[in-house]
């Protein structure tokens, strides 16, 4: 491998929290000549696609974007954004906070697009591997990240320091793994999938029966857009607690997504941080935005009174196992926890709104593992971010959205990207001045333009 390859840092993923990352590199004079780059499987920019339903909003504020908590004067504010498009005047007439999640995608899209020439579109990153420093057989000086493009070639890359932002993974209950995806899939996949599994909008030559699968934000927003959208379908939302339950989002409570709660949460000892998480759980996980639950109880109520009753809630009721029936359907077997009777029901598809798992990115490090002891399998991250690694093992690993226990529940959402990036960027830019003698660098890099990336013969 030559040594003009190596990369100050790169970003594996280039969803909010790497593009949040982007963008605080570029903006000082600094960073943005630190040697890096992105990598995203995706071919282009997108922010959760598949559950981009056209009116659905934001549970965030506007002003939690990318950067303006960091800095207001940045040119890649919302508001810029808005102002740039012509819509800044029409926007202000929403009265709104929170713009629509397909506007708010426009906006990472037009920022993502500033960073073209430092993305690496439709290749997925398949390991990360040490790289010893010449000379000693102990020492890791860097790391070689792997990755595959869309046509099946495969890449390589040297770096110095790792930033991995790759989001969460479909959470698939044991219950539903062995069923396929054939009519089951994942809310992740929703609009990708929806038509393939029941048909297109309004085919009428078939009733089918659709269930989702719970209670959090994504159940509900399918549930809705399947009873809206799909007149041949009848849903059933199978929840296992007693009633749609609805996000705090009250003003003190929202104070633990503050950038300033991180310190309160990383201050507290692993029990305090968990019991924290565990308090404030009811912000974010398996509840639903209160204009929703509204929403989804009136469309119940108006169903009686017309007598047309297709949609369903089915509340305090646990699955307790799924089969695939000899003609293709899927047998639910059902239990009230409330008054312990069980039954089964057929489905012709299923939709798994069932959350999403947070430790990939203990695989994608698999390949470093030798050297890591127990850090990563114990989430042992430094307040900077930055995985806890022994002495020997230089490279710096930031570890992005898959610090909630340790950092708070902010750390999935976008509530502190444009902070969490400044940290970031400050402990990178501390170790890279001690770490790279400057004749390593070529010229390419020091305009932050070098691509480094070597084929590997297959
Ligand atoms: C439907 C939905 C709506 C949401 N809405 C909000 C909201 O309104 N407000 C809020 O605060 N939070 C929201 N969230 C939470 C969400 O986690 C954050 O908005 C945000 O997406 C986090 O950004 P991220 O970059 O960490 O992860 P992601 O956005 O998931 O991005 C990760 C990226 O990494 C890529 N990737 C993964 N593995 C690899 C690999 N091996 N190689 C290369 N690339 C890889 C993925 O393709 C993806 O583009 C929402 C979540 C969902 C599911
Ligand atoms: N508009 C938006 O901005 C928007 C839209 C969608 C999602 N999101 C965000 O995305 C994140 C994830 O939300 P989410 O709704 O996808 O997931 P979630 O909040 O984690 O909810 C998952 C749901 O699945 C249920 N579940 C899990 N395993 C189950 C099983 N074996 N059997 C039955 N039910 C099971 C859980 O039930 P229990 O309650 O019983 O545990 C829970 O209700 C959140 O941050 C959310 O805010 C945002």
């Amino acid at each position: 491998m030559q040594r003009d390859t190596v990369f100050d840092l790169i970003g594996v993923g280039f969803g909010p929290s790497n593009l949040s990352l982007a963008v605080r590199l570029a903006e000082e004079a600094g960073t943005s000549r630190l040697a890096h780059c992105f990598i995203e499987r995706q071919p282009e920019f997108g922010w959760h696609r598949g559950m981009l339903l056209d009116d659905c909003r934001m549970q965030i504020s506007f002003l939690k974007d990318l950067v303006t908590q960091r800095d207001p004067k940045s040119r890649f504010t919302f508001i810029n954004y808005l102002f740039e498009r012509g819509r800044l005047n029409d926007f202000v007439n929403l009265k709104s906070f929170y713009p629509t999640r397909v506007e708010f995608h426009d906006y990472l899209r037009w920022v993502a697009d500033a960073f073209e020439e430092r993305l690496h579109y439709g290749e997925t990153v398949t390991s990360i591997e040490p790289v010893h420093t010449p000379g000693s057989s102990k020492e890791v000086g860097a790391l070689r990240v792997s990755s595959r493009d869309q046509d099946g070639r495969e890449w390589q890359r040297v770096t110095r320091a790792l930033s991995v932002g790759i989001g969460g993974a479909a959470q698939v209950p044991e219950a539903f793994a062995a069923l396929g995806s054939h009519n089951v899939i994942h809310s992740s996949t929703y609009l990708t999938s929806i038509d393939r599994v029941v048909g297109k909008a309004n085919d009428a030559s078939r009733r089918k029966r659709v269930a989702v699968i719970g209670g959090g934000q994504s159940a509900a927003e399918v549930f809705v857009d399947l009873s809206r959208r799909f007149l041949h379908v009848d849903a059933s939302l199978v929840i296992r607690s007693g009633a749609l339950k609805p996000a705090d989002d009250t003003p003190f409570v929202n104070e633990i997504f503050s950038p300033a709660y991180t310190d309160v949460v990383y201050g507290q000892s692993k029990d305090g941080r968990r019991s924290l998480i565990e308090r404030f759980r009811d912000t974010n996980y398996a509840v639903v935005d209160r204009p929703l639950i509204e929403q989804i109880y009136e469309m119940l109520y108006l169903q009686n009174v017309s007598d047309d009753v297709r949609h369903r809630l089915l509340a305090n009721t646990g699955i307790e196992a799924a089969v695939r029936t000899a003609d293709g359907q899927i047998e639910l077997t059902l239990r009230d926890n409330l008054t312990g009777l069980g039954r089964a029901e057929r489905f012709d598809a299923l939709v798994l709104a069932t959350g999403y798992r947070r430790d990939t990115h203990i695989a994608l490090l698999d390949g470093l593992a030798p050297h890591l002891g127990d850090a990563l399998a114990q989430g042992d991250v430094e307040r900077d971010y930055r995985l806890a690694t022994p002495e020997h093992f230089k490279p710096r690993i930031y570890l992005q959205g898959c610090c909630e226990d340790s950092h708070g529940l902010s750390d999935t959402l976008l509530s502190v990207l444009a902070l969490r990036s400044d940290e970031i960027v400050a402990s990178l830019a501390e170790h890279a001045a001690r770490d790279r003698p400057a004749s390593r660098i070529t010229p390419q890099q020091k305009n932050g333009m070098s691509d480094g990336r070597m084929a590997i013969a297959l």
